[in-house]
């Protein structure tokens, strides 16, 4: 189910919690940034795009969007970018050159409706400055998030998420305990390269983050996390270098799973 709320007065998050067998829920968050040239980031997952649309206009008539920010091109950013852009003329697409690269492979963007942006470049939205950033954690080559000068909001992506017993609106309703380890286990799965890296690179890219001061952290993979939570954000990566890498179940495992669900069935 897409339900939405207000991280802050302008701006909404489009969110659905989506199951992982065995490990727990994963919140894919879209965002509405309202203003003079509205701004989605993000369009939902492939498999709910139905959904997400009646969600969006819950929240804007998607006529009125001016930007979509496609921070990458994952099953879970994508769902509804054809549609709104079919329907949608005056919407335009901010992304990268391997952002418009990889869409070509599926639903090929129109390439005078794309601005391309890279990290440490900025883009004038209507009444908002958008600079763009690398996250320090992503699973997508392509992936650019940025901060907005006039909430002082954070887009970080994928990085920052979590996996989570249940999604609160408020990362500052989870325990210190559940928001480390839910962050820790979400990189290990989503970042797995963060067990090669130099700790020491990690930790400069993790403060240049930190440097930012947003307002607001909106990963798409975590509830709204005011700024105040960034030193915890990243302390929580900061330290996945040294957790178990994951590895996911092998056939036996799943066996055992569909095993155990066939006699549930049955009993
Ligand atoms: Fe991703
Ligand atoms: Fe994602």
């Amino acid at each position: 189910m897409i339900t939405t709320y207000n991280a802050a007065p302008d701006i909404d998050v489009i969110t659905s919690s989506v199951p992982i067998p065995g490990f727990g829920l994963v919140p894919v968050n879209a965002f509405v940034l309202h203003g003079s040239e509205p701004v989605l980031v993000d369009t939902g997952a492939v498999v709910e795009r139905d959904e997400f649309m009646t969600a969006l206009r819950s929240v804007i008539d998607p006529g009125e969007l001016r930007w979509i920010w496609l921070t990458h091109p994952d099953f879970d950013h994508i769902g509804a970018l054809p549609q709104l852009l079919v329907e949608n003329t005056e919407l335009n697409v901010i992304t990268t050159f391997l952002g418009v690269g990889i869409m070509g492979l599926w639903n090929p963007l129109p390439m005078d409706r794309v601005r391309l942006v890279n990290p440490g470049q900025k883009i004038a939205v209507g009444d908002r400055t958008l600079t763009a950033v690398k996250p320090p954690a992503f699973d997508n080559p392509s992936t650019t998030g940025f901060h907005d000068d006039r909430s002082r909001a954070l887009f970080s992506s994928d990085c920052f998420g979590a996996l989570l017993a249940a999604v609160p609106e408020n990362a500052a309703d989870l325990s210190d305990d559940e928001l480390r380890q839910g962050q820790i286990f979400w990189a290990t799965v989503d970042s797995p390269w963060l067990h090669k890296v130099d700790r020491g690179a990690l930790a400069r890219e993790l403060d240049g983050f930190r440097k930012i001061e947003p307002s607001l952290v909106l990963s798409s993979h975590l509830p709204a996390a005011a700024g105040s939570m960034m030193d915890r954000l990243t302390a929580s990566l900061e330290s996945v270098p040294g957790a178990p890498p994951f590895v996911g179940p092998d056939q036996a495992a799943l066996e055992q799973m569909l095993a155990q669900m066939t006699v549930g069935g049955t009993q």
